[in-house]
């Protein structure tokens, strides 16, 4: 049997009920109680034909039947259910057993009428039945509209977070050789790094924003030292070496996953992966991931960008430079994924190069040459 729409309501707004029944008078009274009770409605006379009209219209709330030719209401009433939620079910049946009720209310229905029916009791059920769909259409939107909200928030959060950071590391390099975009060079290559390696998607964020302080503790070295041209004593190296413990303990003991990585990274990033590194000599998987990848790219930025004791060298040089760390100073695994990240890396390095030279103004360059047999001048004083 097919559906017919019954008399619209004045009120365009008005809910839609969809009656579904297969008696032709019983729909018929049904539906002139629902005009007069101010809803529009239409008819269907079995399962096949709601389910039809259905697909095909927004309905509000279908009174049900259950004794229908072919699918039962009973059987159809899940079908509903599952595939439009927010559509209430009112049965309107002729058995009045107790079991059934409970079964259709376990099946979604939310009243249960038995005929003959009242047509004050049925307005009335309708009614309660759309007002409960009106809360929890109102409830979902306030729901998503807060989450819309607090992700907002937290985004905003994050955003001045980082800011912070930027502005504190930024602060340390003023006395230091680092120019603000090899900062931010590092982090965007950890981050590269980081989704190669499948991290989740917050510490991939995390790394992005923890790997630009690896050297925040350089804070804490004299200038006479960190600003000295030409090479460093011994003892004066041994003072440099400290920044990775100063770091450290300016970043220790933080509730925020970030710090906690930026912690590891400053600890970390000198550590070697034959052991031979520092503060703490610690080799292979002793040493963090975070820690092993801003090595990598630390050293990378460093060979192909300006700095006060070289100039940049021809990528293939660096690169050559540091082959030659692959399964000694460098993680071999991730060696080979750095490999695999060059385009990303040069493209990186194109969108943020180094300001023109009034980083480097402050102090004179002096030529210090670069062993191409080791990263020694890689790592000092240039690149520690
Ligand atoms: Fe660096
Ligand atoms: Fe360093």
């Amino acid at each position: 049997m097919s559906t017919e729409l019954s008399q619209p309501a004045e009120d365009p707004s008005a809910a839609t009920i969809l009656v579904v029944d297969d008696e032709s008078y019983v729909r018929t009274i049904i539906c002139r109680w629902l005009s007069e009770g101010g809803y529009r409605s239409a008819q269907a006379g079995s399962a096949a034909a709601a389910l039809e009209y259905l697909q095909q219209h927004e309905v509000e709330l279908v009174t049900l039947d259950i004794s229908l030719p072919g699918r039962s209401g009973a059987d159809v009433l899940p079908e509903i259910k599952q595939r439009w939620p927010d559509t209430e079910v009112v049965v309107l049946t002729a058995l009045g057993e107790a079991k059934l009720a409970i079964e259709m209310f376990t099946r979604g229905a939310y009243a249960y009428l038995v005929k003959p029916v009242d047509p004050g009791d049925m307005l009335f059920r309708v009614k309660k039945g759309l007002e409960r769909r009106r809360l929890v259409l109102e409830n979902r939107r306030y729901t998503r509209d807060l989450e819309d909200k607090v992700r907002k928030q937290t985004a905003t959060i994050r955003r001045a977070h980082e800011e912070t950071i930027l502005r504190l590391v930024n602060a340390s390099r003023y006395r230091d050789e680092e120019t603000g975009a090899h900062i931010k060079r590092t982090g965007l290559y950890s981050e590269c790094f980081a989704q190669v390696l499948g991290w989740p998607a917050d510490q991939v964020e995390n790394i992005r924003m923890a790997a630009p302080m690896h050297d925040v503790g350089k804070i804490g070295i004299p200038d006479a030292i960190l600003q000295k041209p030409g090479k460093l004593t011994r003892d004066e190296f041994e003072i440099i070496k400290t920044h990775t413990t100063i770091g450290a303990k300016m970043l220790a003991g933080s509730e925020s996953a970030m710090l906690q990585m930026a912690h590891d990274i400053a600890l970390g990033h000198h550590e070697r992966w034959d052991g031979k590194g520092y503060p703490q000599g610690l080799a292979q998987s002793a040493i963090p991931e975070a820690a092993r990848i801003v090595a990598l790219v630390d050293v990378y930025d460093a060979l192909t960008h300006d700095r006060i004791y070289q100039a940049a060298l021809p990528e293939n040089e660096a690169l050559a430079i540091m082959e030659e760390g692959r399964g000694s100073h460098f993680d071999p695994f991730l060696f080979a994924i750095f490999f695999s990240l060059l385009p990303q890396m040069r493209r990186i390095a194109a969108e943020n190069p180094d300001q023109p030279v009034q980083d480097y103004a402050r102090r004179q360059r002096l030529p210090v040459p670069l062993s191409s047999s080791s990263l020694e001048a890689a790592e000092s004083p240039a690149a520690v």
